[in-house]
């Protein structure tokens, strides 16, 4: 089984409708809906915005759905010119740039526990992203990807995490997705879509092209799902 979580309703909802005889549990608040998609059997879960929400949703849908891989789709933030809007940041690992005890002698962003700044991505599974994004016709990239508590919209922020971490596009949730996978041992792939700049200089931009960008997530996936 494949497992798949998405922050917020414009990334899940196309999900949910296309899962063929869903099966539906609802979990400390959050609805699993387990079924067909694009030939594989999946569970899809919507898991809100944000590290503990994620980390919730991801350690509940493995204790109780057990799947070899876990994939988290949806919309993110550009932080390299390389990726404009509604191209793809395909994960190659992730940071949680929001993490830093730095005073207690540690490397910027270690998690604790697991004593790594950089969580993987399995390499596998987003090489097959690639090509299914290149056959429908979407520019997509493998991406270090920086995760936080924190909707990025300034140019300094922006510059930090580039300085820092060297990553490409900044979400709020696949840290602690990746997190949760690699303390278990379970494969994690991560699909976003670009959605905003990240410099705050654009306003209402992240509202403009949200949905747009998710649907551009979801389409990356299900293709990458048919090839999985
Ligand atoms: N998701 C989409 N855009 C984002 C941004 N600018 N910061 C954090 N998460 C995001």
């Amino acid at each position: 089984m494949i497992g798949i979580l998405c922050a917020m309703d414009q990334e899940v909802a196309a999900l949910y409708e296309m899962i063929q005889q869903p099966e539906i549990t609802e979990i400390s608040g959050y609805r699993f809906a387990a079924g067909r998609l694009a030939g594989k059997d999946v569970v899809v879960a919507k898991c809100g915005v944000g590290k503990v929400n994620a980390a919730i949703c991801a350690q509940t849908m493995l204790l109780t759905y057990h799947p070899e891989l876990v994939m988290n789709s949806g919309v993110a933030g550009s932080l390299s010119e390389k990726l404009r809007i509604c191209d793809v940041a395909v994960g190659q690992d992730i940071v949680q740039h929001d993490i830093d005890t730095t005073a207690c002698g540690d490397e910027l962003a270690l998690v604790p526990e697991l004593d790594r700044v950089y969580l993987p991505c399995d390499g596998e599974t987003a090489r097959v992203i690639c090509r299914a994004a290149e056959k429908v016709g979407v520019h997509a990239l493998p991406a270090r990807i920086a995760s936080g508590d924190q909707f990025v919209s300034s140019p300094e922020k922006k510059r930090w995490i580039v300085e820092h971490f060297g990553a490409m596009a900044c979400e709020m949730e696949s840290g602690a997705i990746a997190q949760v996978c690699c303390r278990s041992g379970v494969k994690c792939a991560v699909i976003r879509a670009i959605s905003d700049s990240t410099d705050g200089e654009h306003a209402m931009e992240f509202e403009k092209f949200l949905q747009i960008a998710a649907d551009q997530s979801v389409k990356v996936l299900l293709e990458a799902l048919k090839a999985l």
